[in-house]
């Protein structure tokens, strides 16, 4: 039996035999046989709208790897910085192209006063931190209209190194912003999470933001976030960056995507649904109307890929612990623990292949070290801001086509148009 399959038109009765390559069919050949008839596919749930040698996942064998290294390896022995290098380049970097990475990162991390004076704090006081780094990524391009240059290497990679070291300052910004707290400038002698912590938190008292524990667990988050190959947040990079907008429109775009319960919203929906919880004994109850439909989802479970344990949550569940020895641990932790043992012994879930996701257990390390829940969904774009990026960079390297998709039209036939004092 060859890897192919053949289609055959009934109405014509003509054929076509078309290859699987790399686990698809190539849409061109379909098109060749069958013009005009669309493969209606809401979700895309089997369509490939990219070749993409970043991330690979397979979500049956629950693995996850970022140009061929698994995420567990990076996890344990690498730095958010190096994987964005990876990330971004293809290849871990040599010592001397790490040096010269990260100094470009973090030299980089200031923001225009202008941002911060004119724009930062014109938000209403009590605006959404998400809100807030949706508008700001977007305002940035007016700072540098030479990013509108895309098809230039040397200003594509200025704008990568700008948009991943910014991302933190603008995070703590809207942060300090809305809690009424003054803004602390970068400080560049400090590491990426370290730097992003004092930004956050410092001289707040009871934050432990210099304890180097807490910046290396946060510094593995920001690893295990970094990308997930096709997720909603990145195809929405791909789909404006198709376009040929600068990347800073394209990343507010793709933050905008992420900012969603469904996607990077999920976190902070956790944590809610936790504290709504509120003890182990209405675990079972609170199961029960999950299933029921009448308590929403089971928030943090489920995955469009994983149909297994995701690899980032096992991670995870061993990072919370780390933090909890510092900060103490999260009462909603038991919570959590018990709901993932009911549902993993029951039924409904595991006939669905509900397993907890990334999400499941971040939202529980943020809150014990003191970031508000509204920050979460901010805490997965810094590092998702590398992932965006590596893909808006393939996307103009491969030269890909605007994204267009086509649709199945079910509304009315033509009608004729009736004066408004007749209808
Ligand atoms: N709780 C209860 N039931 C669920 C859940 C859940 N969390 N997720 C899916 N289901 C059920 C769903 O009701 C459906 O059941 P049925 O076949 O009886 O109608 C079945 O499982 C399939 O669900 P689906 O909505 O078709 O699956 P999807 O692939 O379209 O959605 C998802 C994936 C992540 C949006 C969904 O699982 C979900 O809403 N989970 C909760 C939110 C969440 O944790 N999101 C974070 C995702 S991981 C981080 C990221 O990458 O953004």
């Amino acid at each position: 039996m060859s890897d192919s399959i053949t289609i055959t038109d009934n109405r014509t009765g003509e054929s076509i035999e078309i290859p699987i390559a790399d686990g698809g069919v190539d849409a061109t050949e379909w098109r060749k046989l069958l013009p005009n008839v669309w493969f209606f596919d809401p979700g895309f749930m089997t369509t490939a709208a990219c070749s993409s040698a970043i991330t690979e996942l397979d979500g049956d064998a629950g693995i996850l790897r970022y140009r061929g290294y698994p995420i567990e390896e990076l996890a344990a022995n690498s730095s958010y910085i190096e994987v964005s290098y990876l990330l971004i380049h293809g290849e871990l970097p040599t010592p001397a192209q790490f040096e010269a990475w990260n100094h470009e990162v973090t030299y980089h991390t200031f923001i225009h006063e202008n941002m911060r004076k004119r724009f930062m704090e014109g938000f209403h006081y009590d605006a959404h931190p998400m809100g807030m780094l949706v508008s700001a990524i977007a305002a940035l391009s007016t700072f540098y209209p030479e990013a509108k240059a895309i098809a230039d290497a040397e200003i594509r990679h200025k704008q990568i190194v700008r948009l991943i070291a910014k991302m933190p300052t603008i995070a703590a910004c809207a942060h300090r912003f809305y809690s009424g707290m003054p803004f602390v400038y970068p400080d560049n002698s400090k590491k990426f999470t370290e730097n992003f912590l004092n930004m956050m938190f410092n001289p707040v008292e009871w934050v432990d933001y210099a304890n180097p524990v807490l910046a290396k667990a946060l510094d593995t988050l920001f690893i295990l976030h970094a990308d997930h190959e096709q997720n909603c947040s990145t195809s929405a990079m791909r789909v404006v960056g198709s376009s040929h907008a600068d990347p800073y429109t394209a990343c507010s775009a793709a933050a905008a995507a992420l900012y969603g319960p469904r996607h990077g919203g999920a976190n902070e929906q956790v944590v809610r649904m936790l504290t709504e919880i509120g003890s182990i004994d209405n675990v079972p109850d609170f199961v029960r109307s999950v299933k029921e439909g009448s308590g929403g989802r089971l928030q943090g479970f489920g995955h469009r890929v994983y149909k297994n344990y995701d690899p980032r949550a096992t991670i995870i569940k061993q990072t919370a612990e780390e933090v909890f020895e510092v900060t103490g641990k999260n009462p909603l932790l038991d919570i959590a623990l018990k709901l993932e043992e009911v549902a993993l012994k029951d039924e409904y879930f595991l006939s669905r292949k509900l397993y907890p996701n990334v999400d499941f257990y971040s939202g529980l390390i943020y809150q014990a070290m003191s970031f508000p829940i509204d920050m979460f969904p901010v805490l997965f774009a810094i590092p998702r801001t590398s992932g965006w990026l590596a893909h808006w960079q393939e996307l103009l390297e491969q030269d890909s086509r605007i994204s267009r998709p086509r649709q199945l039209y079910i509304g009315e036939g033509e009608r004729k148009y009736v004066p408004i004092d007749q209808r």
